[in-house]
């Protein structure tokens, strides 16, 4: 028998993000430009999940590889300060941090440049160093895998079994495919599915999974493979869909300033608001309203607690659906 805790446990990917803006023109060879801003932020859809489950309080342990260089060593202060728990985050000697240098334009548009680094090394066997940790969660989300090339899809399915088996929740956000969605990736995709309890690609990418043009059709290709399908939307909102149920929610009308990592937190407002026992319609419209609270700050983000998101939902929706604190953990939202 395991010890269940209420820990959620992340494996993914975990790297550096740095923001620069505004690009709205490339130099050209040899040309130099001066932009207002350049950051350096915790990231990756592990990155960002992690700091979505902090915000909301959610307790975490996190897998993932980076390098013994200075990059690495910001995660590492990043995670001290913010008192994350980084302690199953493996640092590999002479191994460089991945990297993402985001360009952002004025219009919100981003160009990105990805370093692969560490992440090269993140094979089954570094999620084996740390399955103790792993098997004592309730749930298991495998994040950004596809930009883990030592972590396919095959070896994921046999440990989202074992996971299965101990009786852990498996949810699954690979990302896009950067090696241009094979013909191998996507059937071995497929096939993990069926041992998946919650499956959360974007619309793109589920389109790109099942090879069909729209993604309503590739949605009822792929429902009923993993337990639930929950489909993000960017600007025009989520959807949800099992064997026999299908839901779609709007997004809230706000104005994005920046959405990187909002399918990321999308993703833990879900897990949290299934875990507080919420309805599915429910639960999008709580993962929604997170995102939307994110991708809206300017400057320095603040990850959201419960009781930010329910005050949001309570404005936008109204009603006594968010009036009360739901859910059978605790009698209130934080
Ligand atoms: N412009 C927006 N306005 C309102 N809500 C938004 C907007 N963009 C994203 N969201 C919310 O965030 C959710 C996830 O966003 P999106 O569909 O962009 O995920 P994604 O493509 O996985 O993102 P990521 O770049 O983090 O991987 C959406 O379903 C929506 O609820
Ligand atoms: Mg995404």
């Amino acid at each position: 028998m395991r010890n269940a805790s209420n820990r959620l446990a992340i494996v993914g990917n975990l790297n550096v993000d740095l923001w620069v803006s505004p690009v709205n023109r490339f130099p050209k060879p040899d040309e130099e430009h001066i932009v207002d801003s350049a950051r350096v932020e915790l990231a990756g859809t592990a990155g960002y999940a992690l700091l979505a489950c902090n915000g909301l309080g959610l307790e975490t342990i996190t897998v993932s590889t980076i390098g013994d260089d200075a990059f690495g060593q910001i995660l590492l202060n990043t995670g001290e300060r913010l008192n994350l728990s980084l302690g199953s985050v493996e640092v590999m000697t002479g191994q460089e941090t991945p990297l993402s240098i985001v360009f952002i334009g004025s219009d919100g548009s981003r160009s990105i440049v990805s370093t692969l680094g560490a992440h090269a090394d993140m094979g089954m066997e570094v999620v084996l160093r740390h399955d103790d940790e792993i098997a004592s969660c309730d749930e298991m989300f495998i994040c950004g895998s596809y930009l883990l090339p030592r972590l396919g899809p095959a070896d994921i399915r046999e440990y989202a079994q074992t996971a299965q088996r101990r009786r852990q929740i498996v949810a699954f956000d690979p990302s896009w495919d950067p090696s241009g969605w094979g013909d191998r990736v996507r059937r071995e995709t497929l096939d993990l599915l069926e041992v998946v309890d919650i499956y959360m690609p974007n619309a793109q990418e589920l389109s790109q999974l099942a090879g069909r043009d729209g993604w309503r059709d590739a949605a009822r290709e792929v429902a009923g493979l993993a337990g639930e399908l929950v489909i993000k939307r960017g600007a025009a909102g989520a959807c949800y869909v099992t064997a026999s149920e299908w839901i779609e929610v709007p997004a809230f009308a706000i104005d994005a300033v920046n959405t990187i990592g909002a399918g990321d937190v999308f993703d833990v407002g879900y897990l949290y608001a299934r875990r507080r026992g919420l309805p599915p319609r429910q639960r999008l419209e709580f993962a929604g309203a997170m995102a939307a609270i994110v991708v809206s700050q300017t400057g320095q983000r603040e990850y959201p607690s419960p009781n930010a998101v329910c005050s949001f939902l309570r404005d936008r929706v109204g009603g006594d659906e968010w009036g009360e604190p739901v859910g059978p953990e605790s009698q209130t939202w934080d």
